[in-house]
């Protein structure tokens, strides 16, 4: 199954500002965080069962400089990824990045490694089968 969890959602939080300036956006609006080192995104979100997941991070960055960040899970640094430029700030793109989740609820968080804190963040859609019955499709 897959979920989207929303920047702007209640369970989310964006040490920034929801802005929607920017069209191309999913729901109400996106995360635009602080631009500095640690400025953070964090989203909650549930599995069925522990197990890989994937995460797909929707994001832009008009900048020319690619945004680098720790990917946290659940407090524990798994990943680096860094958000690429593309190329204007309505230029949405999608990073899919593969982590383990428990069953339950779960933290992820994006945090900014750099000064120029994230990238904007839309959303990200956590995609489990572990609680599936059924083979996938
Ligand atoms: C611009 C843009 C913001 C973005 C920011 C940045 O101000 O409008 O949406 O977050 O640049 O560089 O992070
Ligand atoms: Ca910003």
């Amino acid at each position: 199954a897959t979920t989207r969890y929303e920047a702007e959602g209640s369970s989310a939080t964006c040490d920034g500002t929801i802005d929607s300036n920017h069209s191309g956006f999913s729901g109400s609006g996106f995360c635009n965080t602080d631009n500095a080192s640690g400025a953070s995104a964090q989203f909650t979100v549930d599995a069925p069962a522990a197990g890989e997941a994937t995460v797909g991070v929707r994001f832009a960055n008009g900048g020319s400089d690619a945004r680098p960040s720790n990917l946290v899970v659940n407090g524990a640094t798994v990943q680096a990824p860094s958000f690429e430029s593309t190329g204007a700030w309505n230029g949405w793109v999608t990073k899919t990045l593969t982590v383990r989740l428990n069953a339950g609820s779960n933290t992820v968080r994006l945090s900014a490694t750099g000064s120029g804190g994230l990238a904007n963040i839309d959303y990200v859609e956590v995609t489990t089968d572990g609680g599936s019955t059924e083979p996938p499709t």
